[in-house]
């Protein structure tokens, strides 16, 4: 999808429309999951998501985005001149404002861990994820940000991987971008399943090398096939 896309707007209906946008210092590591079916559903809708390059809008000469830690130290941080530059380009007004309209995240391993909830929570406003890489960005982002977002208790190299967990948790809190909302409803962690795991699914063959299907789920009994698919739920 093209930087800054704004996409087609087919059947919005009433709901509100989201606005994501995405800053990295590689925004080409997004193109394949920009381009699924889920992703481009919501484009049609009118969501947008937009990826921006912090070397596009660096302050600095030669491209420059990061600088050695003060105090010293191994690795590179993100500067925070060339993030409020990258921000204040595609958003205009004061970068530090910016959290009063929208969620801005910065994705890093310090952060509060998504689950289901928070992604519902996010789906509700338009969003700003800011990935860092390296040593991560300068601490100062913290006047930026609303929110400080961990995928999980592990340190990746980059913010990116955890901005696209982010993202597609969200979307798929959109209405009318899966297109049977039922799996959205049902899935593991909602609220539905009161945050426990889903029940398992079976398809076709009925039995492969031995291993069988469970005899409910072949009985045509939908209210046998509710209270297994309860009791699955409940065991966890
Ligand atoms: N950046 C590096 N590691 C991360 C993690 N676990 N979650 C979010 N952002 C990250």
């Amino acid at each position: 999808m093209p930087r800054g896309s704004a996409g087609r707007r087919v059947a919005a209906g009433r709901e509100r429309l989201v606005r994501a946008d995405v800053f990295t210092l590689f925004p080409q590591a997004f193109e394949w999951y920009l381009s699924q079916v889920h992703v481009r559903n919501a484009v049609a809708l009118g969501h947008r998501f937009c990826l921006t390059n912090y070397r596009d809008h660096t302050p600095l000469s030669h491209v420059q985005v990061d600088d050695a830690p003060y105090g010293g130290g191994a690795g590179m941080v993100l500067r925070i001149d060339v993030v409020c530059a990258a921000l204040e380009a595609v958003l205009p007004g004061d970068a530090a404002r910016l959290k009063d309209g929208r969620r801005v995240v910065e994705l890093t391993p310090k952060g509060r861990q998504l689950d289901d909830a928070l992604a519902a929570e996010l789906a509700r406003q338009d969003l700003v994820l800011l990935c860092g890489r390296y040593e991560g960005i300068d601490e100062r982002v913290t006047h930026l940000v609303s929110d400080r977002i961990s995928i999980g208790p592990y340190v990746l190299s980059g913010g990116e991987v955890a901005a696209m967990a982010v993202l597609d948790a969200v979307m798929r809190k959109l209405p009318g971008v899966i297109s049977n909302p039922d799996s959205v409803v049902s899935e593991s962690h909602s609220a539905v399943l009161e945050g426990g795991a889903e029940y398992p699914h079976y398809t076709r063959p009925a039995e492969f090398r031995g291993w069988t299907v469970p005899d409910v789920l072949l009985s045509g009994d939908h209210g046998a096939v509710d209270r297994w698919r309860a009791a699955q739920v409940r065991k966890g």
